[in-house]
């Protein structure tokens, strides 16, 4: 009993415009006897005084300022409990704030209620949003068949519009939970089974409610955390940071090898912090908390926090989404946007409309240049930096994202797909092989830097075929240490894919980036050789090693298709190229003056 106390579950009420969603959540209120005392009475009396019929809608409104029992009503939820749990109905007036909130997550709901009058049947905000909640992935839905007063309880009716609505749910994908007929006005099938409607066997409202299943499978999945901000504690002497946000998904705990996208930092927690609360070893979905890292890592907002060892995230520049526009202007292919995921927040471009959709009749087209609103599309993004993100199909609910047009949140929707973006992506994988180790030692890496004369850095010579790297290689490491560098030839068997693009190259190419690292991280210059290195390579170094890396390019015929630090024509002496290479290397810093130039 005493953990029911805290379980909350939040179910959104949707449907057409005066399909009556207030009516209902004010009948649940009401028969539930949650309204605070006398409250019924009061708004009966003041309707009786004004010569206006009684709505059990106004006893949302009446509510609004109120708090009572553990009833409160702000803008759009409503609160109130069952023995089992606390609900929280979000029931939203006008359409366009409604899908506002859907898409912003406020109402990021276990379950929904979706609303049609049976008099008026099936409308198109009935579909659009059924379709809605299928795409934001809110799996549960009990369609509520209302004013069965108004058509004398009629089963005949009733089955004809939920055959209809079941018809439409399948070509979407979804499996209604039930459908109940009800009457919000007289009360029928909401808090208890309604004796005029013998032929229905189901149950009511309040028992399905307390049926639906909350927040279980987040709790059992990857862990995520968007985070919100890194914050001091100011207390004197305590120099502890912690790193907070709201857990969407999984659970979390002391002791944890916790992992940061897009910029792949790692650390451990080392304590769970939350305001107002207990000491706790773990927390889990649907939880504002925050923790401290073992060792500090330099983490900012718009990170997302996981765990090693668990599915990570992608990081890309491109995703393919579904999205669904409310925007006043249409969204188009020219403009710049600004696309939030979780805490991220980056520029997009719209490089494709692939498809858009009217969400009612279901009827698509693909030729479209842009798309207007209340309208579904799927669209190709382009972002100006990396993020990090689950596709719908993985992770709702870190799937989920929202456009912003002139400070306007003006769409929203789901990733689908990510898109190779052709930069390579650090996955969680390589990652761990790679131990990335951005912690501080006892030394520090500028004092190494100092002792060595040169900061650490990946050489890479490459060059036309035939041409003696190895040579040159050795030449340049014997070279930097009779000058007292630290430097180190290392030579990866050439055996797998030196030579070829493709599995084998990638391969190489990581564990030529593996145990560089080490090398890297001990502060010292690590000379290697690649065989006709493009950029591509470059770029898996690179996203894999996270340090300086030079390529050196030696061969007349220069046909690397990226830029390179240094173009020697193959004709020099190894003196001379050793020289041209040192030179290079002072010039950028890479190893340190005075006096060696
Ligand atoms: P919006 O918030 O404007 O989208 O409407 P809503 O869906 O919340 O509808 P609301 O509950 O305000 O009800 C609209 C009208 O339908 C009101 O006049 C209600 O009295 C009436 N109504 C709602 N439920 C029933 C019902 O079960 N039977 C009858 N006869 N009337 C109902
Ligand atoms: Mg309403």
């Amino acid at each position: 009993m005493a953990k029911n106390k805290f379980e909350n579950m939040n179910i959104v009420i949707v449907g057409h415009v005066d399909h009556g969603k207030s009516t209902i959540i004010g009948r649940l209120l009401a028969d539930t006897n949650s309204l605070p005392e006398g409250k019924l009475a009061q708004v009966k009396e003041t309707c009786r005084r004004n010569s206006k019929p009684f709505e059990f809608a106004f006893l949302l409104d009446a509510l609004k300022d109120e708090q009572a029992q553990g009833i409160t009503i702000d803008a759009a939820r409503v609160f109130f409990k069952t023995p089992k749990r606390k609900y929280i109905i979000i029931d939203a007036p006008g359409h366009i704030e409604f899908l506002k909130n859907m898409v912003t997550g406020a109402a990021r709901a276990e379950a929904a209620l979706l609303v049609i009058d049976a008099q008026e049947g099936v409308r198109e905000n009935s579909k659009r949003h059924g379709y809605l909640l299928a795409m934001l992935g809110i799996k549960q839905v009990v369609v509520l068949m209302n004013k069965m007063d108004l058509i004398n309880y009629d089963q005949v009716r009733y089955e004809k519009i939920a055959g209809e609505y079941k018809e439409f749910l399948a070509k979407i994908g979804v499996t209604a939970d039930s459908f109940i007929p009800v009457s919000g006005f007289q009360g029928d099938n909401i808090a208890a089974a309604s004796p005029k409607m013998p032929w229905y066997q189901g149950m009511s409202l309040l028992e399905k409610l307390d049926l639906l299943e909350n927040k279980q499978n987040v709790k059992n999945q990857a862990f995520r955390m968007p985070v919100q901000g890194v914050y001091k504690f100011t207390a004197d002497g305590d120099d502890r940071r912690i790193i907070a946000g709201t857990i969407e998904t999984g659970k979390v705990r002391v002791g944890d090898n916790v992992v940061f996208y897009p910029s792949g930092k790692k650390s451990m927690v080392k304590s769970i912090e939350r305001f107002n609360a207990s000491v706790t070893y773990e927390d889990t979905a649907g939880s504002a908390t925050g923790f401290t890292l073992d060792e500090q890592v330099y983490i900012t907002r718009g990170e997302l926090a996981c765990l090693n060892g668990e599915p990570a995230p992608v990081i890309t520049t491109k995703i393919k989404g579904k999205l669904f526009w409310l925007g006043k202007s249409d969204l188009n292919t020219l403009k710049k946007y600004y696309i939030k995921i979780g805490t991220q927040k980056v520029a997009a471009k719209i490089e494709k409309i692939i498809t858009v959709l009217d969400a009612s009749t279901l009827a698509a087209t693909n030729t479209r240049k842009h798309v207007q609103r209340n309208e579904v599309a799927e669209v190709i993004f382009a972002l100006d930096n990396s993020v990090a993100v689950d596709t719908a199909a993985n992770l709702t609910e870190t799937s989920r994202f929202v456009i912003v047009d002139n400070y306007e949140i003006s769409g929203g929707g789901v990733v689908m797909n990510t898109l190779d973006d052709g930069q390579y992506s650090v996955s969680g994988a390589s990652v761990s092989q790679t131990e990335i180790t951005w912690s501080e030692h006892a030394v520090k890496r500028e004092e190494r830097a100092v002792r060595f004369g040169n900061k650490p850095a990946l050489i890479i010579i490459s060059g036309e075929m035939g041409f003696a790297k190895e040579g040159l290689a050795g030449y340049l490491e014997r070279g930097l240490f009779l000058e007292g560098r630290i430097a180190y030839n290392l030579e990866i068997n050439p055996a797998a894919g030196k030579s070829e693009p493709g599995a084998d190259r990638e391969a190489f190419l990581k564990k030529l980036a593996e145990q560089s690292n080490i090398l890297l991280n001990a502060g010292i210059l690590v000379i290697t050789t690649i065989d006709h290195c493009q950029e591509q390579d470059l770029k898996i170094i690179k996203a894999l090693t996270g340090r300086t890396v030079k390529l050196v390019w030696a061969g007349e015929l220069r046909d690397c298709d990226g830029p390179v630090d240094l173009h020697l024509g193959g004709d020099e002496s190894k003196e001379e190229m050793y020289f041209e290479i040192r030179k290079m290397l002072i010039n950028s810093g890479t190893v340190l003056g005075p006096g060696y130039n």
